[in-house]
């Protein structure tokens, strides 16, 4: 049975959550397989908003089972707060439809401190990360150090990786003027979260290869974006994390071949939050009404996100490098009072034109957008169900984004709601 991998195409916040939301009704298995607690999933049932960080979104769908795979950084009481949050919302949470990865690295209190301070200490030029550890979980994931969720089962060797690790730590937090790690805390913390969390811990990658001999579909859930990779994105304002759709086999421990479709959520206009290059940014009425029409505020930390035209050379770059094999368009109900949409089709900088973003963040930041000017549709799209229903001119914009970019827009999102989806094409 073919598997769908969603991921986003720009830098986060596309809606990625109500999308999988959506295609968790014909899945039988929702993976999480990168990122940690700074995702912010919304979704919209009915009357009922959840507010997801590190539950896949299948979790709110009876029935399906939810894995959060090892490329996964866990913050161990960000995940028992939101599980304890989920369950009073009446949602059914148990070890028969979560599992949490034995190899998943944690983010411990002074990951987040770490962050911080680091982004204290970089001034002016912060990344505007959520603060919430991710950076420097990696980090010591990457240097060997990092305590695991195995690790949890064994006390009597948790306190030497602790203070093998609070050694590493140590030394930076003097450099950054931040207090020294307390291993004896954390030993006692771990140990109490070590009880009520290992119910959920095993090897999740056996349950993805029961999962392909069973014929089940697997659905692979992304977060932030392809803009936010550590490789392909902003560099230095990224995620610490590869958000692209290979990511999905080494983050949740099956092969290439498995992933299936990629489809790349993209919201019809752009939005960033935190600092770092945004060519097409508008600081002016229009950026103002769609970050207050599309309610812009990030689902983890509340801020104000920044607004601006389709970029259709990034969307285009984030196809090609990610594999993406067609978008998902999200919010165009957003832009439905605009007399005028733009989409950018190229760059200028320093008398030269570019049709891919360049990797260097001081050329990123001094792009000049060449923008084609398309009328706007001028009537309300909330709701609309069919392609057929859309107006011409709004068919037209997305006519022409798919022609940008070079894949089809398969699913077009009308509104938050489930149901609110145009299935455009077969694809899953
Ligand atoms: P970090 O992931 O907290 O280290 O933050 C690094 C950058 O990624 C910052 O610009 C954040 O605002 C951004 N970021 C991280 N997670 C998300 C997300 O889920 N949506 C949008 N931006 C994000």
């Amino acid at each position: 049975m073919a598997n769908i991998t969603v991921i986003g195409a720009q830098w986060g916040d596309e809606g990625k959550g109500k999308i999988v939301d959506w295609l968790a009704a014909e899945a039988d298995v929702v993976v999480r397989f990168q990122g940690g607690h700074n995702a912010g999933h919304t979704l919209t049932i009915g009357e009922k908003v959840y507010k997801l960080h590190l539950l896949p979104s299948g979790i709110i769908r009876p029935g399906k089972v939810s894995v959060i795979g090892n490329g996964v950084v866990i913050d161990p009481w960000a995940l028992m707060s939101e599980i304890e949050g989920i369950r009073a919302q009446g949602i059914e949470i148990t070890p028969d439809n979560l599992l949490i990865s034995e190899q998943c690295p944690l983010i411990l209190p002074l990951h987040a401190s770490l962050d911080k301070a680091m982004e204290e200490a970089r001034g002016s030029a912060k990344i505007g990360t959520t603060g919430r550890g991710i950076g420097p979980a990696y980090e010591d994931k990457i240097g060997r150090r990092a305590i695991r969720m195995c690790d949890l089962a064994h006390p009597d060797t948790l306190r030497d990786k602790l203070e093998k690790l609070a050694l590493h730590s140590n030394a930076l937090r003097r450099g950054l003027g931040a207090p020294a790690i307390n291993v004896e805390e954390f030993v006692m913390s771990l140990t109490e979260m070590a009880g009520r969390l290992s119910p959920f811990i095993g090897p999740s990658w056996r349950v993805l290869q029961d999962a392909k001999a069973q014929n089940e579909r697997i659905l692979f859930e992304g977060a932030q974006g392809v803009m936010l990779d550590v490789d392909h994105g902003t560099y230095p304002f990224v995620t610490s994390s590869n958000t692209v759709a290979a990511s999905a086999a080494s983050g949740a421990g099956i092969g290439p071949r498995e992933l299936g479709f990629v489809l790349g959520i993209t919201k019809a206009y752009t939005t960033r939050v935190g600092s770092g290059p945004f060519p097409t940014e508008l600081t002016d009425d229009v950026g103002e009404t769609l970050g207050r029409i599309g309610h812009e505020f990030g689902t983890s930390t509340g801020r104000k996100r920044r607004c601006g035209w389709f970029d259709a050379v990034q969307v285009r770059q984030a196809v090609t490098v990610a594999g993406i094999d067609g978008i998902a368009l999200m919010k165009i109900d957003v832009m439905d009072t605009l007399a005028e949409v733009k989409i950018c089709t190229g760059y200028t900088y320093n008398g030269q034109t570019y049709d891919y973003l360049p990797a260097s963040a001081d050329i990123q930041e001094k792009l000049v957008p060449i923008y084609e000017t398309m009328p706007g549709w001028q009537s309300p799209l909330r709701g609309v169900r069919t392609f057929a229903d859309l107006p011409e001119k709004a068919k037209a914009y997305i006519r022409r984004i798919e022609e940008l970019i070079g894949v089809s827009a398969v699913v077009i999102s009308t509104s938050p709601e489930r149901d609110d989806t145009i299935r455009v094409k077969e694809f899953f």
